[in-house]
């Protein structure tokens, strides 16, 4: 599969960025490269990749690269993102766009400090191009290169990313993350003191969220650490920073809708800081919201680990960054019930939304689903658990695409006498566009099935 990567083209280089900010236009939303693009730029590699065992990416997930739902301002996930950034003050802020999710390795993982063996690097659970290339899992990847270049003491970045995953109405293998970060530098001050005070003056200025948040989170202790050489008081300020930052934007947007939506549930709403390891953050914290219950987790964030910033060449500076999934968020704002109608190109959904509102999503007409099981006997001597869930879903994805809405393992089992072992998955067939016929199904079906037959040389039952 020759896989196009053209949107990097659009780009302009470091270089040029760095012209920009001589100029001293920081306010703008500004096109930023990554260190792959660079490489694009200066002639190395254009828009082919080269595949090698590594290589998982399909030709279905290639082409949500190109989709850009970002890039029209009247799409919820826009208007979400545009809603978030605007409580962060554009002067301290500058917004960076990173449009193309291809990333290195060392972007999406090595520079954030994850361990050699973190799960996260595994083909299942990550879309490589090759050994050294991935599509980036998150926004995180961008980190290093935002705390190295940007004029202003902070950034947001809002962006595609993709991660192999189940079916259903709330995993997609392509989601949107945006990303935050904000730094201090110690130069010129003269002592921790006056530094702390500079961080707190910074914090006294972020209005204070009327919303109620339970925080029993402690600053910091042996299961969440402050990191080696903070100093205690620094590491404070900065998770105040932080957490105010945060809770504010939290605050407003709950807030708001509350406000604007009568038939809006008026129980209390209850949000929450818990506990929260990530390799580049310590200590670490993720807000949940309790929403027709269950705690819903809305973001990740943390003091950043000074390895970030050493990667960044500013190994003196200090910050915090936060991690934010914008579709699961944007499913409760809107009462949007599937994540695949994000990815819908029908009228009936684009046309419901305009920028800069938030309004409740009127369901048009939801089309009955339908079951198929496909079960096989696996390969002999391959045990279930070597076959991959995540193999089966790419599968599934490529032969019928969003005509899915679930796939889960139903059955398994190791036949006595020939210790072969079975599975059964149950796959629901429903569009969300129109009503599906029992012949396209079975042909789908069929295809799924010979698909698995020929990739994974399973026997049929
Ligand atoms: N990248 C993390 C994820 O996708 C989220 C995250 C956590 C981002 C902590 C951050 C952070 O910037 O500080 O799960």
């Amino acid at each position: 599969m020759r896989i196009n990567w053209s949107c990097c083209r659009q780009l302009v280089s470091i270089q040029k960025l760095l012209k920009v900010r001589a100029g001293g236009l920081h306010t703008t939303t500004r096109q930023l490269s990554n260190s792959t693009q660079a490489r694009n730029e200066e002639g190395k590699r254009e828009d082919s990749i080269e595949k090698d065992e590594w290589t998982n990416v399909t030709a279905t997930i290639e082409r949500l690269t190109h989709r850009k739902l970002l890039s029209n301002p009247a799409h919820p996930l826009s208007i979400l993102r545009d809603i978030i950034f605007s409580k962060f003050p554009e002067r301290e802020y500058t917004r960076a766009n990173f449009p193309n999710p291809r990333v290195s390795v060392y972007e999406n993982f090595d520079s954030l400090n994850f361990a050699p063996d973190h799960i996260g690097r595994s083909k299942t659970d990550t879309y490589y191009l090759n050994k050294h290339e991935v599509l980036r899992t998150h926004t995180s990847a961008h980190q290093v290169e935002s705390f190295r270049v940007h004029p202003t003491p902070g950034f947001l970045v809002a962006a595609d990313v993709y991660r192999r995953d189940e079916i259903d109405r709330t995993h997609y293998p392509a989601f949107h993350q945006m990303e935050g970060g904000r730094w201090w530098s110690p130069e010129g001050m003269s002592s921790v003191k006056e530094f702390v005070a500079k961080i707190e003056a910074d914090t006294a200025k972020i209005p204070v969220s009327g919303i109620k948040i339970v925080d029993d989170t402690l600053p910091f202790h042996d299961g969440n650490p402050r990191q080696d050489g903070q100093s205690p008081e620094v590491c404070i300020a900065l998770t105040n920073h932080l957490k105010r930052s945060l809770e504010r934007v939290v605050g407003e947007i709950f807030e708001n809708i509350a406000d604007g939506d009568p038939s809006a549930t008026k129980e209390p709403l209850q949000i929450r800081w818990i506990d929260a390891t990530f390799p580049f953050t310590s200590p670490s914290w993720e807000m949940e919201v309790y929403w027709q219950g269950d705690w819903l987790e809305l973001f990740g964030c943390g003091v950043t680990q000074q390895r970030v910033f050493e990667q960044a060449g500013h190994p003196e500076r200090v910050g915090w960054a936060v991690g934010l999934g914008l579709e699961r968020l944007a499913m409760v704002l809107f009462g949007i019930p599937d994540i695949r109608l994000f990815w819908s190109e029908d009228p009936r959904f684009l046309e419901q939304f305009t920028p800069g509102v938030v309004n409740a999503f009127k369901p048009f007409s939801k089309y009955p689903g339908t079951y198929r099981d496909v079960a096989f006997w696996l390969k002999d001597g391959t045990t279930p658990e070597q076959f991959h869930d995540n193999d089966l879903m790419d599968i599934v994805r490529e032969v019928a695409g969003d005509l899915v809405e679930n796939v889960s393992l139903i059955d398994k089992f190791t036949h006595p006498k020939t210790k072969r072992n079975s599975l059964c998955y149950r796959v629901l067939f429903q569009s969300m566009e129109r009503t599906l016929y029992n012949d396209e199904i079975n042909v789908l079906q069929d295809n799924i099935r010979e698909t698995l037959k020929i990739k994974f040389g399973v026997e049929l039952r």
